[in-house]
Parts: structure tokens; C-alpha cells; sequence
């Protein structure tokens, strides 16, 4: 019998973090990986460390004509795609009074048009494969706070447009399902989170610390793959338990 061909998975923000940790977890699960990224010499340094297997991928997701691009030289080069990360993200963190329209853009057009318009052009070639879209949104998206009227904003929004995805294209058998990350220290979450805001993170995870790129990408990996062949239009934190915490955690600890 011929051995079925390698399931191909497109990461976008894959140059770095979480992406970046994803396409490895992936890959080494036997995945074969395209990395799309905006950040081009960010993309060849993450590329080479796939020894040429990795597929790279030069796009904006917020440009409306960089998504089916993509997708078609996904698909002409592996012949198929199983499963659509929507990774790429941008985090500016201010408050409401200050943020104008092109801040509010900036964030929107990548965090919320970008997921709309990948996964919306992946849906032919899903639909062949039966596949998965996997979303990154935030516990900003899951709860509010300060600074983030935009951030937050558009990670809730990416929430409501995976259960739209998995109520309608649950019929061609396409699987859409969130990761709602915590705190992780990349790049993104460095240049926003003050050392006030870090505190503030320890004091409202149980676990009391920043999780892993991987941490994050086996979520997303166990969503992509035929283990959630059932799972769909779910909310996944992976957040040390900030989602299902209230007040007191500091004045009950121990250690
Ligand atoms: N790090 C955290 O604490 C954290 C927490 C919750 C959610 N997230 C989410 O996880 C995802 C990954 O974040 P990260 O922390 O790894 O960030 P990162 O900055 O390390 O990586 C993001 C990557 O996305 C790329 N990118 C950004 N905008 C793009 C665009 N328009 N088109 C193509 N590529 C683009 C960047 O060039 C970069 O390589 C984001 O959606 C982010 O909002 C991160």
C-alpha cells in the first residue's frame, strides 16, 4: 500500500515565539511545515533551522491579497494543507483615550482581518482534507483589563470568529478551535509587559509563572492532529489557571 503522504500544516507568525515553537513541535511529530511570516530575515533564520524541509512563506496576513497567494504556493508546493495556524499577531497596549483610529488599525488588521482572511482562503484546501484551523486569541481576549481596548478587543472577536468557523464549516468536516495563551516571554509580550504588569501576571496564576513557547504549541499541535478529531469550536486556555481564578491567590500562598 502506498505510505499516505505527510500532513502539511501553514504556521503564520512563525519567524519567532510561539509560531516559531509550533512549526518544531510539528515538524518533529512528522508534520511538514510552512512558515509564513512578514519579517523576512527573521523567516530565512527560522527557515534554515528546518534544513531545508520548511516551506517559507513572505506575506502580510493583513493585506487581502496575501492570503490566497499563500495558500496557493502552500498547496502547489506540498500538494496539500491539513491544517492553518493563525498565529501571526501584534500586541500595543494603551489606553482608550489614546488610542486613534490607525492604532486601533494596526491591531485589528493583523489580530482579526488577518485570522479572517487566511482561514477564509484555506477553506478549498481544507475542505479536501477535512483539516483544522487553529486560532490564537489571548486571555485578553477571555477577560478584560487595562491597556487593552485593542489588543483584547480583537483577541475576543478572533474567539467569536472560531465558533462562526466551526458552526459553519463543521459540515465539510473542518475542524476550528482557539488557544487562548497566558503570559509567555517572546518578543510581543516583552515589549508591553512592564515589570507592574509581570507582577500583576504572578499574582493571578495559580501557577505562578510566564509558560513556554512550547507549552502553547503542544496545545495547538494536540488541536491540528486526528487526537481532536471531535473537538471543535472550543476555547482552550493554556494559562496556568488565569481564566479560572479570582481575588486571594497572594494572600494564600504558602510559598
Ligand atoms: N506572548 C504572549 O504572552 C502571548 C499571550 C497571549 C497571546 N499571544 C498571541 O500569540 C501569538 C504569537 O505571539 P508571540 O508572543 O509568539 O509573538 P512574536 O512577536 O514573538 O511573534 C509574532 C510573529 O508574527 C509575525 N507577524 C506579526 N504581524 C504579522 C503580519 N501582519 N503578517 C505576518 N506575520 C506577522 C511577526 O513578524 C512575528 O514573527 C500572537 O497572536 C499573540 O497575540 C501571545
Amino acid at each position: 500500500m502506498a505510505d499516505t503522504p505527510a500532513k502539511v500544516a501553514l504556521i503564520t507568525g512563525a519567524a519567532r515565539g510561539i509560531g516559531l515553537a509550533t512549526a518544531h513541535l510539528m515538524a518533529a511529530d512528522g508534520w511538514r511545515v510552512a512558515l509564513l511570516d512578514r519579517d523576512e530575515d527573521a523567516l530565512k533564520e527560522a527557515a534554515a533551522q528546518f534544513d531545508g524541509a520548511a516551506l517559507s512563506l513572505l506575506h502580510d496576513v493583513s493585506d487581502p491579497q496575501a492570503a490566497p497567494q499563500a495558500i496557493r504556493e502552500c498547496v502547489t508546493h506540498f500538494g496539500r494543507l491539513d491544517a492553518l495556524v493563525n498565529n501571526a499577531g501584534v500586541a500595543d497596549f494603551g489606553p482608550i483615550e489614546e488610542t486613534d483610529f490607525a492604532r486601533w488599525r494596526r491591531v485589528m488588521e493583523t489580530n482579526l482581518d488577518g485570522v479572517f482572511l487566511m482561514s477564509q482562503a484555506a477553506i478549498p484546501a481544507l475542505k479536501e482534507t477535512k483539516g483544522a484551523i487553529v486560532n490564537i486569541a489571548s486571555i485578553s481576549g477571555l477577560r478584560a483589563s487595562t491597556l487593552r481596548v485593542a489588543y483584547g478587543t480583537s483577541k475576543s472577536a478572533v474567539i467569536q470568529l472560531t465558533q462562526q468557523q466551526a458552526a459553519e464549516l463543521g459540515e465539510y468536516g473542518i475542524r476550528a478551535n482557539a488557544v487562548c495563551p497566558g503570559p509567555v516571554r517572546t518578543k510581543l509580550a516583552m515589549a508591553v509587559h512592564t515589570q507592574d504588569i509581570i507582577d500583576a501576571y504572578h499574582d493571578a496564576i495559580p501557577l505562578n509563572r510566564y509558560g513556554s513557547e512550547r507549552e502553547i504549541g503542544e496545545v495547538i499541535a494536540f488541536l491540528c492532529s486526528p487526537k481532536a478529531s471531535y473537538v471543535t469550536g472550543q476555547i482552550i486556555a493554556a494559562d496556568g489557571g488565569f481564566q479560572s481564578t479570582g481575588v486571594g491567590l497572594p494572600a494564600l500562598r504558602t510559598l
